[in-house]
């Protein structure tokens, strides 16, 4: 096969150029990082089912009428998806206090809140990706009062239904960050869920123990990461078979 171009290399994933102008193929790695990239480990089978997983809840998503940059999974590694314009921070939706909001305002871990939140951080490593709020966005023109609108109304969009298809296998959604792309069609843009959906970006507590089956496995050393993953799958009904 041809040497693809790489477009761009990320912690978890790479990306390549697509077969066609506006796709890219996205690469799911093994490598897992976390404390901005201070810790990190290869976890064998992580790729795998992150991108069954994204492709999963992409999939979903799609059928509720929420767009994604998600075409098709193309592979055990990789999928095809739209070349997005990435608004450049990430979205983070909370139910229940955990990590840095419990430590920004002294919650306990599991405290339910009053309603979902949402929160923004600009997308920079070399800054930690740190907390902003809407008038940063706007004054420095990341995005306009309508995209911060529409983005909060697509990340509660996101968290009704994460929350509904975590909830119907025995899964609490305490909370996820999301990234959203902009796809231009004529002289409109279109915004859309973009990156992945996967259990890196998201916390999920088992509802009946607590046990979490999540990233926080591996940045808090709570034992097999790729066990708490392949459990998400399996409840999902979504294992790959030789993983
Ligand atoms: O660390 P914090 O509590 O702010 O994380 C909130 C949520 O966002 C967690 O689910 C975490 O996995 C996710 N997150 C992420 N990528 C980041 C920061 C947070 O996926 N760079």
């Amino acid at each position: 096969m041809a040497r693809r171009k790489k477009v761009y290399e990320g912690k978890a994933k790479i990306l390549y150029e697509g077969p066609e102008p506006g796709t890219l193929v996205q690469y799911f790695k093994d490598d897992a990082t976390a404390f901005n990239a201070e810790k990190t480990a290869t976890i064998e089978g992580k790729g795998v089912l992150n991108n069954r997983l994204s492709e999963f809840f992409m999939n979903g998503l799609a059928q509720i009428g929420v767009p994604t940059h998600f075409i098709k999974r193309i592979n055990m590694r990789e999928q095809l998806i739209r070349s997005v314009e990435i608004i450049p921070l990430e979205i983070i939706v909370r139910n229940f206090a955990a990590g840095s909001l419990s430590t920004r305002l002294g919650l306990a871990e599991g405290t339910a809140l009053p309603r979902p939140i949402v929160e923004f951080c600009f997308k920079d490593d070399g800054l930690g990706d740190p907390l902003v709020s809407e008038e940063h966005i706007l004054a420095f023109g990341w995005a306009t009062q309508q995209d911060l609108d529409d983005m909060i109304a697509l990340s509660l969009r996101v968290n009704d239904f994460l929350s509904g298809v975590m909830l119907g296998v025995g899964i609490k959604l305490v909370d996820f960050k999301i990234e959203i792309g902009r796809i231009w069609e004529n002289d409109f843009q279109r915004l859309v869920v973009a990156d992945e959906i996967s259990p890196d970006s998201c916390r999920l507590w088992d509802i009946e123990t607590g046990q979490k089956l999540d990233k926080d496995v591996f940045r808090r050393d709570l034992g097999s990461l790729s066990d708490a993953y392949t459990e998400v799958a399996r409840r999902l009904g979504v294992l790959p078979s030789n993983v």
